[in-house]
């Protein structure tokens, strides 16, 4: 197909006016339409996270936030996405550290100035540094509230690693309560969508292609759906140019890079691309990045718990009222709002 392009391409070729679609890209400099005009992904950008984190500070009251990053591209400009927000929301983030590789000095920093919420951005290697250093400081407890990101290996912080030298017990204390934030990339409804697929069938059919291989191990095994539903914004975005193009006296078949009317159909189709994926409703913002719900869990005593779903496009947060509080578990107020995540609703 001709226009599923390597990341690359997109910087050697800015000019073609050609559509690219990407089922795994998440950083936000891609949202930049003057320098990616024509870039379209299924895969949300990093920053779908922060309005959902944003939410969050305000459902628990809290004005005063702390970051902690790794040095690279994706959590820099996620994290400048996410001070621009808790200031439109007059929540200040007073505290923002850094690290390449060592963490120590930036966990020290946060202690010293007394951070209580922090937002973490890091991978997982460099998360399970972070919370040695963390166990090391005493950040943890009921004074703070961490929150990562969700995409890490579930036992995450018990999987053994020279790098550090806290025991796996010293790191389950580290983690306990710590609030994640994740994309949601399957489809938690069963609908039958674009594909006459539930989400489910999606998944029986890749893992029977996989062959008995753990999906654990198998790199993109997660972001499948993203990209099955890449292919089907694709076709059915070709698909949609065929009425228009003939009445221009044109057709697919004559497509040729140079060729701006066809691009200009297919760009248009791909724009208001609107249907029912195994991955969920596939819609794309102004910028070309997916919107989709984000899923927000709690690690309670060991394992993650799922406490609730972020529409933002709408501003609708399902609350389970199942998050605990170390050493507050009744003092908090949770409005109970039995809502089953409706994935299926239209985002536009
Ligand atoms: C862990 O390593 C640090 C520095 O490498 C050292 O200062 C500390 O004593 C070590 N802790 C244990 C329990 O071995
Ligand atoms: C969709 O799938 C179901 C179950 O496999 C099947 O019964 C139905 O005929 C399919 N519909 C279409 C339009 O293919
Ligand atoms: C493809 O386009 C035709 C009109 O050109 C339309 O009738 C048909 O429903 C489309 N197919 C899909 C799967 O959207
Ligand atoms: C693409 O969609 C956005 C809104 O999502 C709109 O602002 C823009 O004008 C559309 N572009 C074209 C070429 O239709
Ligand atoms: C919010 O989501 C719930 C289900 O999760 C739904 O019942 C409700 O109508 C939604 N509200 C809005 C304003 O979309």
């Amino acid at each position: 197909m001709f226009v599923l392009l390597l990341l690359s391409l997109l910087f050697l070729s800015p000019h073609l006016f050609s559509p690219q679609l990407s089922y795994g890209s998440s950083s936000p400099a891609l949202s930049n339409r003057q320098r990616f005009p024509t870039f379209f992904r299924t895969h949300p950008s990093a920053t779908l996270h922060n309005p959902t984190r944003v939410q969050l500070f305000q459902k628990w009251k809290w004005t005063k936030i702390a970051t902690i990053q790794q040095t690279t591209e994706v959590f820099t400009s996620t994290l400048d996405d996410l001070e621009a927000r808790t200031k439109e929301a007059g929540i200040e983030i007073s505290v923002r550290q850094s690290f390449l590789t060592d963490p120590a000095p930036a966990v020290k920093n946060l202690k010293r100035q007394d951070a209580r919420i922090i937002v973490g951005l890091f991978y997982e290697t460099e998360a399970r540094k972070v919370f040695c250093e963390v166990y090391k400081e005493k950040l943890y407890g009921k004074k703070y509230v961490w929150f990562l990101i969700g995409w890490y290996a579930d036992n995450w912080f018990k999987i053994k690693d020279p790098s550090i030298n806290c025991t796996a017990e010293q790191m389950t204390e580290a983690v306990e309560g710590h609030v994640t934030t994740e994309i949601v990339m399957l489809n938690p409804e069963t609908v039958r969508g674009a594909s006459n697929l539930t989400s489910q069938e999606f998944l029986n059919q890749l893992m029977s292609k996989l062959g008995g291989k753990n999906p654990e191990e198998t790199g993109g095994f997660q972001e499948a759906p993203l990209a099955y539903d890449a292919v089907w914004a694709l076709a059915l975005a070709l698909n949609k140019t065929v009425g228009p193009l003939k009445a221009k006296g044109r057709r697919l078949e004559d497509f040729n890079y140079n060729n701006r009317d066809i691009t200009a159909e297919i760009y248009r189709a791909l724009n208001t691309s609107s249907f029912e994926g195994v991955s969920g409703h596939v819609v794309f913002d102004a910028q070309g990045s997916r919107m989709a719900w984000t899923l927000i869990e709690q690690l309670q005593g060991g394992s993650y718990k799922k406490i609730g779903y972020f529409d933002s496009t709408k501003g609708n947060l399902s609350w389970y009222g199942y998050d605990r509080w170390i050493g507050k578990t009744h003092s908090f107020i949770i409005v109970m709002n039995f809502c089953i995540p409706y994935f299926t609703r239209r985002v536009n």
